[in-house]
């Protein structure tokens, strides 16, 4: 049964590709996934089919070890078990706050890298940028007419950006971003979205957004299904600091890393004075979390590690961890490696993916004009 529990078809999906055609329905969908093995992947061997995932990550740094543990792993899971997958680059979201870099080609090259690298299948993935689609930043238009301003002013993800800008002056565009990601969510007819906590009013909106369209434009037959959040259930790494791990924050490990430069990431990682080593998330983060992070890498629980280590301190548990996760990155690096030296590839999987996003973002224009009655050639 997909998300939400609904069956009646989404009529963009048929309209697309038969083949791919989701079941869905108008119903609010009440449950708020996590990506552990457990209702969702039952539902998912069930039928593959019945789910599309899109998803996307912004090209400001390289994706690091919280992603892969956080995202990428499932995504990969999720691909293997048959749900077709698609990875926006939404570079239009990074002029939310700041120039567009003279490094985002090399950025947007990186980031195809390290989806390839840790298993995504660009066979069956789609993996595009937000610039090359124009079909799919076109749905922006009548998207924004169904949002009010004071709901845009709302949003506690926005807000928090705009404060963490400190002072500088609020673009359009971040004030307007989650109309457009609701565009990315909505193109290809995606019904579930994995995202972390903090993109949940984004994904709330997009839902807003679906059902105000099929209410207004096509009442009794939805033509967008409702996206249905999918959360992590990983544990939520922190940076190297103790604070919240982040692409441009400098304080994560990447996975582009080479060994030593784990090694040396690792030894500069914050800890704490006491030498005993033990499990405790609430009282001690920053060794907790490098207790998480070998324990993620050897599949037990942080604890039994922990107990391990007892008064050997934060040196031999630093060993551990830097030992563990190397050999855990080892073939996703070598991988990267390789992938990088070959840009021609990389640019040959980003323009196939556009082209693919453009056949699914047209077909969908054309189905939102003629349900506006803005189709006037036939
Ligand atoms: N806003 C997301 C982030 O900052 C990236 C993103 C863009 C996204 N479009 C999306 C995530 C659509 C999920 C679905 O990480």
């Amino acid at each position: 049964m997909p998300p939400g529990g609904a069956t009646r078809e989404s009529e963009l999906m048929t309209a697309i590709d038969p083949t791919l055609a989701i079941t869905t329905g108008s119903a609010e969908p009440k449950e708020v996934f996590a990506d552990a093995p457990t209702d969702l992947d039952e539902a998912v061997r069930q039928d593959p089919s019945a789910f599309r995932i899109l998803t996307g990550d912004r090209p400001t740094g390289s994706l690091h070890i919280g992603h892969l543990f956080g995202t990428l792993e499932n995504r990969v899971r999720l691909q293997q078990l048959g749900v077709e997958l698609l990875l926006v680059i939404p570079d239009y979201q990074t002029i939310t706050d700041r120039d567009s870099p003279a490094s985002l080609p090399e950025d947007v090259e990186g980031l195809v890298a390290d989806y390839l690298a840790v298993g995504i299948d660009p066979a069956c993935a789609v993996i595009f940028t937000h610039s090359q689609v124009p079909e799919l930043n076109q749905l922006m238009l009548p998207f924004l007419s169904l949002v009010t301003v004071a709901e845009l002013a709302r949003n506690p993800t926005v807000k928090e950006e705009i404060a963490a800008s400190k002072g500088t002056a609020t673009s359009g565009l971040m004030f307007t971003y989650p109309v457009h990601q609701a565009a990315d969510i909505l193109f290809c007819g995606a019904n579930l979205v994995p995202v972390g906590k903090d993109q949940l009013p984004h994904v709330e909106l997009a839902r807003t957004i679906a059902r105000r369209f099929n209410d207004r434009y096509s009442p009794g037959q939805p033509l967008f299904p409702q996206p249905q959040p999918l959360l992590s259930a990983a544990p939520l790494l922190l940076g190297l600091d103790g604070c919240k791990m982040g692409k441009s924050r400098g304080n994560s490990i990447p996975i582009a890393a080479d060994e030593d430069q784990t090694a040396q990431l690792i030894r500069a990682a914050k800890t704490d004075r006491h030498r005993h080593i033990s499990y405790d998330p609430e009282r001690r983060p920053e060794i907790s979390n490098l207790l998480d992070i070998a324990a993620l890498c050897q599949q037990r629980p942080a604890a039994d590690i922990a107990d391990e280590i007892g008064d050997h301190g934060a040196a031999t548990l630093k060993t551990i961890v830097t030992d563990t996760l190397n050999e855990r990155m080892a073939p996703i690096r070598a991988r990267r490696a390789e992938l990088i030296k070959d840009r021609s590839h990389l640019r040959t999987v980003l323009h196939q993916g556009n082209e693919r996003a453009r056949t699914i973002a047209s077909a969908t224009l054309t189905a939102v004009h003629q349900h506006m009655h803005t189709q006037y050639l036939g």
